[in-house]
């Protein structure tokens, strides 16, 4: 048995050689089809999208829960918390049996897939707590503190050293708060996420309405924050139309659940609520680098800043410009006027005719924000009472971004 500190650095060469070739190198739903005593498990890691969120990463130790824990504890509860559950089960770290029980000191915390979504509030609540007990039990719970350690390892099911380990415990991990149901209060929350401005557009065009008829099967929000709404470039969106208002919204949204995962992997053209037909007012995605997802228009990029709420089947990000469609703003070849305004207003309305054809070759730009742009601008304005921790309470990045909006002139 190799002494500890050759295993990590083991361990850590492994895991920067799967950073830099296999990361989504498994296929977790795979993996976990080839043990029936896991199929509830399994079908819940897809309903919530974990799956596909878990497959991006390089390091995962799955705690899987076999059917009869999944039936006590899924059977009844909202799918959102079953998938705040499971992504306290996710650990983005490598734990082997063996590792579990040669933890140095005998106690260890381990961060989950739950603290990007959890935020800070109370200190480690996306965090668990891994303790060798004496004996030879390892035990788990939350890592937030005076919480009970009292989930079991009960066995191993598959390790691929040093991408993921899956071992089975015999509870889920309760961390404080995480059974209670999201508010989905949509106009709250993007007001305490610093999106004010897009809130009142939402309400005052009535889109509120679309939105909110669509949750059952699901919606994705890209709330622009309200330093979006103010940065150069930005046309004056006074100017358009009713129904071109009520179009931009819509834009803002799509009428299924996209958690960040789900965006990471995505490939295709995605339809948003504004879509009437094919390739009309649709978006593009691309991933830069870690961990960044970042939309395209055709006329500019946009990238997710924070994820105000992910509750299946509804998720809401916060991003760092307001999406442009080329069918109201037009296209650099475009003959209507300019889309880009001085912010001092003034000049002629940005609004392309609703009735221009569609364009489906939308020029896929790259991410060309300068890196003065987003750098270590940050504001405090959203240092909110949340009422939930399932809410991410956020600083709320400042887009002092230069949107790069073609233009023709
Ligand atoms: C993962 O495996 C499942 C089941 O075999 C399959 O349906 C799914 O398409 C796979 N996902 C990827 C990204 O290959
Ligand atoms: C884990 O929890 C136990 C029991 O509450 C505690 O004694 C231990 O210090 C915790 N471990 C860490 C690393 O905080
Ligand atoms: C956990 O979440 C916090 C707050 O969202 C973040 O600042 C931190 O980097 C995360 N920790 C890890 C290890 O990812
Ligand atoms: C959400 O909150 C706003 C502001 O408090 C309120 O006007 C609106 O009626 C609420 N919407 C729902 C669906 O409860």
């Amino acid at each position: 048995m190799a002494p500890p500190q050759t295993f990590s650095l083991l361990a850590f060469t492994f895991s920067l050689l799967a950073i830099s070739s296999t990361v989504g190198g498994y296929n977790i739903t795979k993996i976990l089809a080839s043990y029936p005593d896991y199929s509830s498990f399994n079908s819940y890691l897809s309903q919530t999208k974990l799956a596909e969120e878990i497959n991006t990463y390089p390091t995962i130790t799955l705690l899987a829960l076999n059917n009869d824990a999944m039936a006590s504890f899924a059977g009844k509860r909202p799918l959102s918390v079953v998938k705040k559950a499971l992504s306290l089960l996710t650990l983005l770290d490598y734990y082997d049996p063996e590792s579990l029980h040669q933890i140095s000191e005998g106690t260890t915390l381990s961060v989950t897939l739950y603290n990007n979504t959890a935020g800070n509030a109370p200190e480690y609540l996306g965090y668990v707590n891994i303790t060798d007990l004496y004996g030879g039990q390892v035990a788990f719970g939350s890592a937030v503190s005076g919480s009970k350690l009292d989930s079991y390892f009960t066995k191993s099911i598959k390790q691929i050293p040093y991408d993921i380990s899956v071992v089975e415990i015999d509870a889920p991990i309760i961390a404080p708060g995480i059974l209670a149901a999201s508010p989905a209060n949509i106009t709250v929350l993007l007001e305490n996420a610093g999106c004010k401005t897009f809130a009142k557009m939402l309400a005052k065009s009535g889109v509120i309405k679309k939105y909110e008829s669509v949750i059952k099967n699901g919606l994705t929000v890209f709330a622009p924050s309200d330093e979006a709404f103010k940065a150069k470039g930005v046309p004056d969106l006074t100017k358009l139309t009713r129904d071109e208002v009520v179009s931009l919204v819509e834009y803002h949204a799509l009428a299924h659940y996209k958690p960040k995962g789900s965006l990471k992997s995505n490939k295709n053209k995605i339809s948003t609520l504004a879509t009437t037909g094919a390739g009309k007012f649709d978006l593009t995605t691309s991933t830069s680098g870690d961990d960044e997802v970042v939309l395209h228009t055709g006329i500019a990029s946009s990238r997710l800043v924070h994820t105000v709420l992910d509750a299946t089947p509804v998720v809401i990000f916060t991003v760092d410009n307001v999406l442009l469609p080329t069918e109201l703003f037009g296209k650099s070849h475009s003959p209507a006027p300019a889309p880009v305004l001085s912010p001092a207003g003034g000049a002629p309305p940005a609004a392309a005719s609703p009735s221009e054809p569609p364009t489906d070759e939308s020029p896929k730009r790259s991410h060309t924000d300068s890196p003065t742009g987003l750098a270590n601008s940050k504001s405090a304005n959203a240092a909110v009472a949340v009422r939930s921790p399932s809410l991410f309470t956020a600083l709320v990045t400042i887009a002092a971004i230069a949107v790069s909006v073609s233009r023709c002139s």
